[in-house]
């Protein structure tokens, strides 16, 4: 990691649819709304070919269930079915043995999918690198448990003969070979990038077909945990050969004084072998479902195999405007009519609202200044690895929103789609992050398939198009291709700037390129990374903190402790780049020409322990840890980034064998005046300052540690910390009282144990046995412990400062859930969740 460590040393609209122009763009209006064109003349409805008739409606199915797995080998020709024997390439149809239907996959493991094998390897510390990416064998080193073979046998009905079939898959890590019946599909190389097929030629209809990928996840994209596997959602998608086309649609708003006018701008494929005439017609469904305005284009004609492009604009009155406090969502439903024969519906979310950046006056949203408190993540998440199920997302996004954040960095990757549907639902602004920074095929493709999936967003607020890129970051290499990238951006989205996240040469090189700086650590005492010099010396430029704070936190634990790798809950650690919470937002606070800033990290993430090696193997640097749970920093950010009355006392106060011994008491709270008392004792009052924590030190004597926090004179909160005894009996508690049976679901169950008078035991670390029965079945366990070696898909979990985690997922029969807790010499738990009757999304069967 040569990069590596020199750079720790060094640390002491017009555009169209797919990039094409717009010929033949047509002007549609909205039904009985003047907007921007005559009303379509009636036309004689053309006859429809027979090619386009009988396919029946686009179906999006999911394609998660029903597949085998098996590890290959990269060492092993023969552990590895075969790859790279003989003549793979020499005749179509021959590519691995595993996708001839005649293949034994007896011996193949069913999994679903989402899947990240990766999670479950054993941590392992002899190779030394492997300690940045979670401690897991993958890599060079470990070619027997670097590569995956998924395999699924689908049937595909005759009734779809002359349909357009797609599998599209969502995230794969990574460099995954994809094959149909023995046809090469494709290779994708990104981990995080969408791509799909269309196997439309190569399918028997009314027969089995043999869908095969093989993963090699034995290069890293990242410096951080990155999974294996098919960790995202795969689909298989029909559309009549006249469809809208993928990613096809694209709304923008301009927001005038009671009205916003919208600009349409969809894609129509005709994958078939003659001439179509279509008319698109698109309704607007406001948030409660009310269709709100509607237009129809002129009749086009889509030559064979080819696409077309339109223009159309609608009025929409009084719009909701989406907001972070009001996430006003809207649909447009796109159809695709032949005469009086719909080929195709399309469902498009989007949201109403403006962006802005501005050098002076930091970010704007719907005109209004916000600032962006934000934090950057990665995608794991304890008990699932990269595979999350679709609520967890919504689970983290949540958690974050409960603290008071407004914003998210999808660092340093395009994230999942239904993070940026919670986001969309929940009010959560996002910077997207693209993976490579590259003006070559690969890099350009990535940034295209980030921005074309995302632009529908509202909750995309811009485009990121590289993070501390050290070889290119100052130079005019770095600004010729950012130049390259920033074109390709705003063709494909005039409506959204581009940031870079740069931690030096703020100013250069490829911020020259870019709308918006994107400052990665403010280390002022170098004049290069000051953020008050940078604005004297580019006043007129736009700038957020892309990455700030980066502070060591091990939840629960209050004295460091280096051989088993914690470091404090107190906000006092960090890198030499890096800050505390509160100094970096003290700074960012006083300069609203700043637009803000994401702290390093909202959650724990595998990988990067510092600043300690193995034992370790999960960074320090969130505000949460890999489960979720809060750490002490989580009520700073909360206190001075959210809206209600906030008072936090720590640490716990167990503290046997100290006796007298000063220990360091904080408090984090936006009220006035915080006193503290021990023992019916006050030690005094505080003032609270703005942005700042309160401390005392305190000779530790057992008993009852209580914060009284005042404003105007009156007591507004009490918080308690107690001396408790020894655990005597477990306390479960889910996230949620019911889920849909829908098989994708899942609850949260966090384990606690408290003593004989009920109360919890901070410290404690008992072993807790989990048994799931009924209508659910148990995903993974965690516990937020940093050097935790314990496996996430196993049934038992240590309590890692008195907590624990399992998560269940729901069956798709409707019934009661229970989840059992037990743990020697304590008294067991159980609760159970109702799991109602719930619609499935549609699959593959
Ligand atoms: C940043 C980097 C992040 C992470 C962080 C740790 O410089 O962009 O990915 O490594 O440092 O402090």
């Amino acid at each position: 990691m040569r990069l590596w460590t020199r750079r720790r040393m060094l640390q002491a609209s017009a555009a169209a649819a797919g990039g094409a122009c717009l010929p033949a763009a047509v002007t549609g209006c909205a039904a009985g709304r003047p907007a921007g064109g005559a009303p379509a003349p009636a036309t004689p409805a053309p006859a429809t070919p027979a090619s386009l008739t009988g396919v029946g409606p686009r179906e999006e199915l999911l394609l998660d269930r029903g597949w085998r797995f098996h590890l290959g080998d990269a060492a092993s020709v023969d552990r590895d079915f075969e790859y790279g024997r003989g003549r793979m390439f020499a005749k179509a149809g021959d590519l691995f043995a595993p996708s001839s239907r005649d293949f034994d996959a007896g011996g193949w493991r069913a999994v679903d999918l989402p899947h990240d094998w990766a999670v479950e390897l054993p941590f392992r510390d002899d190779v030394a690198e492997l300690i940045e990416f979670g401690s897991k064998p993958l890599g060079r080193a470990y070619p027997e448990t670097s590569i995956g073979w998924y395999r699924r046998v689908l049937d595909i009905p005759k009734r779809d003969a002359g349909r357009r079939l797609v599998v599209r898959f969502d995230g794969v890590y990574r460099d995954a070979v994809v094959a149909l019946n023995g046809h090469y599909l494709g290779r994708n190389l990104s981990g995080y990038a969408p791509f799909e097929y269309d196997i439309s030629d190569l399918v028997d209809h009314g027969a089995p077909n043999v869908l095969v990928v093989r993963v090699d996840a034995t290069g890293r994209e990242g410096w951080f945990y990155e999974g294996a596997g098919i960790y995202r959602h795969t689909w298989l998608i029909k559309t009549s050969p006249l469809h809208v086309a993928r990613w096809g649609t694209f709304v923008t708003s301009a927001v005038g004084q009671g009205s916003a006018r919208l600009t349409l701008r969809p894609a129509v494929a005709n994958d078939g072998d003659h001439e179509a005439v279509c008319t698109v017609v698109h309704a607007v469904l406001d948030p409660s479902g009310r269709e709100v305005a509607t237009a129809r284009s002129q009749p086009v004609a889509v030559p064979a195999r080819d696409r077309r492009e339109l223009v159309q604009e609608v009025d929409v009155r009084a719009p909701a405007l989406w907001s972070v406090e009001a996430p006003a969502l809207y649909r447009l439903v796109t159809t695709v009519e032949h005469g009086a024969t719909e080929l195709d519906r399309y469902q498009t979310t989007f949201g109403i609202r403006t962006v802005e950046f501005d050098a002076a006056r930091g970010f704007l949203l719907n005109g209004s200044h916000v600032v962006l408190k934000g934090t950057c993540n990665h995608q794991d998440h304890a008990g699932v690895g990269s595979a999350l199920p679709d609520r967890l997302h919504a689970y983290r996004i949540e958690r974050l929103k409960q603290m008071g954040s407004n914003a998210y960095r999808t660092a340093h990757h395009p994230p999942a789609p239904e993070l940026l549907d919670a986001c969309d639902r929940l009010g959560m602004l996002v910077v997207d992050e693209t993976r490579m920074f590259g003006s070559t095929e690969e890099g350009q493709s990535q940034l295209e398939r980030l921005i074309l999936r995302d632009r529908n967003h509202p909750s995309v607020i811009c485009w990121s198009i590289a993070n501390e890129e050290w070889e290119d970051q100052g130079n005019s290499r770095g600004a010729r291709i950012a130049a390259t990238l920033a074109h390709l951006a705003r063709r494909l989205d005039p409506s959204r700037p581009i940031t870079a996240a740069m931690d030096f040469d703020w100013g250069t090189g490829i911020a020259l390129a870019v709308d918006v700086q994107g400052c990665n650590y403010e280390r002022p005492k170098q004049p290069e990374t000051n953020l008050d010099a940078l604005h004297r010396r580019v006043p007129d430029k736009p700038t957020m903190g892309t990455e700030v704070a980066s502070t060591y936190c091990t939840r629960g634990i209050y004295v460091a402790d280096d051989a088993r790798g914690y470091r404090t809950g107190y906000d006092v650690d960090h890198p030499g780049y890096g800050a505390t919470a509160e100094g970096w937002w003290t700074f960012f606070a006083a300069r609203p020409h700043l637009a803000g800033g994401f702290v390093w990290t909202g959650f724990d993430y595998r990988g990067e322990p510092s600043p300690y090696k193995w034992p370790c193997i999960s960074s320090h640097f969130g505000i949460m840890d890999t489960c979720g749970f809060a750490k002490d920093n989580y009520h700073y950010y909360r206190a001075w980034w959210g809206d209600q009355p906030v008072l936090h006392l720590f640490p716990h106060w167990s503290w046997a064998g100290r006796e007298g011994k000063e220990i360091a008491v904080w408090v984090h709270s936006n009220l006035e005046r915080v006193e503290l008392v021990l023992n019916g004792k006050s030690l005094g009052s505080q003032a609270v300052t703005r942005y700042r924590h309160l401390a005392w030190n305190v000779a530790y004597a057992p008993g009852t540690l209580e914060a009284r926090g005042y404003r105007g004179g009156d007591l507004v909160l009490r918080a308690v910390q107690e001396t408790t005894g020894a655990p005597a009996r477990i306390v479960l508690t889910a996230d949620r009282p019911s889920l849909a049976a829908d098989g994708e679901d899942v609850a949260v169950i966090t384990a606690a144990v408290v003593d004989a008078r009920g109360r919890a035991v901070a410290t404690a670390s008992n072993e807790i046995a989990f048994r799931v029965s009924g209508a659910g079945a148990l995903i993974g366990v965690g516990n937020g412990d940093p050097s935790s070696h314990e496996a996430d898909k196993g049934a038992t979990r240590r309590l890692f400062s008195g907590l624990c985690a399992a998560f269940v997922q729901a069956a798709r029969q409707p019934g009661a859930l229970r989840i059992e807790a037990t743990s020697s010499g304590l008294a067991p738990a159980a609760v159970t969740i109702e799991c109602h009757p719930a619609a499935q999304r549609p699959a593959v069967s």
